[in-house]
């Protein structure tokens, strides 16, 4: 007999294995039987410490701790409390705040602002676009909203990002396509570590202005700044090519409070609306906040709450933002060894800038991520390369880690 189902038709068929779960259950499996300090358990998407300890800022839990319960409980306004937007368009964007009208809506964490933007700025049926290394969310969100997701590569031939062929994509979507939809993940990109260069950004903007000349299409430019902190300083400069854009043109930039400010459970982000245009503007808050209310309704109250207290409080702002510093700085380092390693014994390796990850591309990645588990290496495989969490491993494990993987590699793609 046929399975029985009792789900409407459009969600038959739904279903996602958490790859990342059964990776990190394995590496405990093993770690029982080799004893933990002989793991290394690069899956996991959250920062640790040398011990696995998630790291948290002191300041921002200070901060938590400080206030009084019946104001971190209490529901906030559906689009969010005025001083956490205000806080987060300013924390996001700092002296390079675009000319432009801006709003922001709170959203459950940056995911919630990629779904309104997938929901509210592109038709049922429609196709988005992003990368071709992506985070994987992207595709269930176009599963979950009755849309699809299209990618373009990533990097040219010289590992830069690439311009060309995101534009060729966006070109040929706006042709069968009213609204395009773009994301692109930068900077310190999930899962690469990339950042596009200020440049590169410039091209990109320049691509969609000329293509937006004909007024057949709206061009949304989503960017995702999820690791925007974990960026070295001078990693903002690209929203200045945000000002005085046309206004078919709109951008929306997703804040996150999960990687920043270490709040990852607390479910905290802000979509923020970019547009030369006043109505754009109004209708981008006042849809964003309908379907606020007819989703998850608001969002977490204590979390908006302790930025816009580190907000208001430049001492508070600076505390965050040298703590933050210490650990950006232990990421650069960790990323460093790998890297360095990597050339040496020339693994190639994605074009590592910043950020929590980096790739290892290989044609059998499933293969090699199982392969390394008998050198006690656990890595999340992706379509093609395994992902190397440098977020999670202690620095003092990293050495001889790329020489392993190599060695995987060499073995099973001959
Ligand atoms: C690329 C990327 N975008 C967005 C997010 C959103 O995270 P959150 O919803 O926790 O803010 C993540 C989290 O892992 C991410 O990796």
């Amino acid at each position: 007999m046929a399975n029985y189902s009792v789900l409407a038709s459009h969600s038959q068929g739904k279903s996602e294995v958490d790859k990342i779960f059964g990776v990190n259950q394995a590496a405990n499996e093993k770690a029982k039987i080799v004893g933990k300090e002989n793991i290394i358990n690069a899956t996991i998407g959250a920062f640790l410490d040398a011990k696995g300890k998630l790291i948290t800022l002191p300041t921002v839990e200070e901060v938590m701790r400080s206030l009084p319960f019946d104001e971190l409980a209490n529901y906030a306004p559906i689009s969010g409390l005025p001083e956490f937007i205000e806080a987060a368009i300013d924390f996001t964007f700092q002296e390079y705040r675009p000319k432009a009208y801006i709003k922001g809506i709170a959203t459950p964490g940056g995911t919630g602002a990629i779904h309104h933007a997938i929901w509210n700025y592109t038709e049922e049926g429609d196709t988005y676009l992003t990368h071709d290394w992506y985070w994987s969310p992207y595709k269930t969100m176009a599963r979950e909203t009755l849309r699809k997701l299209d990618t373009f590569k990533t990097f040219d031939e010289n590992n830069n990002f690439n311009v060309q062929d995101c534009l060729r994509k966006v070109t040929e979507l706006a042709q069968v396509q009213r609204n395009v939809l773009l994301i692109i993940n930068s900077p310190a990109h999930n899962p690469t570590g990339y950042s596009l260069e200020y440049e590169e950004w410039e091209s990109v903007v320049n691509g969609l202005k000329e293509l937006a000349q004909s007024k057949k299409n709206n061009l949304i430019l989503f960017v995702d700044v999820a690791y925007l902190d974990f960026a070295p300083p001078g990693s903002r400069k690209f929203f200045q090519l945000f000002n005085d854009l046309p206004e078919n043109i709109f951008v929306i930039v997703g804040f996150s409070m999960s990687k920043g400010y270490t709040m990852y459970g607390y479910r905290s982000g802000c979509m923020i609306g970019v547009s030369s245009s006043e109505s754009v503007i109004n209708e981008f808050q006042a849809a964003n906040q309908f379907s606020n209310r007819g989703t998850w309704s608001n969002g977490t109250r204590s979390a908006m709450r302790v930025l816009a207290e580190i907000h208001k409080s430049p001492a508070l702002t600076e505390k965050v933002n040298k703590e933050r510093e210490e650990y950006r700085l232990a990421l650069e380092e960790r990323a460093k060894i790998f890297t360095a390693e990597a050339k040496e014994i020339g693994l190639e390796v994605s074009p590592y800038k910043a950020g929590y990850f980096i790739i290892v591309p290989t044609t059998k990645p499933d293969e090699v991520a199982l392969k390394l588990q008998e050198d006690n290496i656990f890595l999340v495989a992706m379509a093609s390369g395994v992902r190397v969490a440098i977020c999670a491993i202690a620095t003092e494990k990293i050495p001889g880690m790329a020489t392993k993987i190599k060695k995987a590699i060499d073995a099973l793609e001959g």
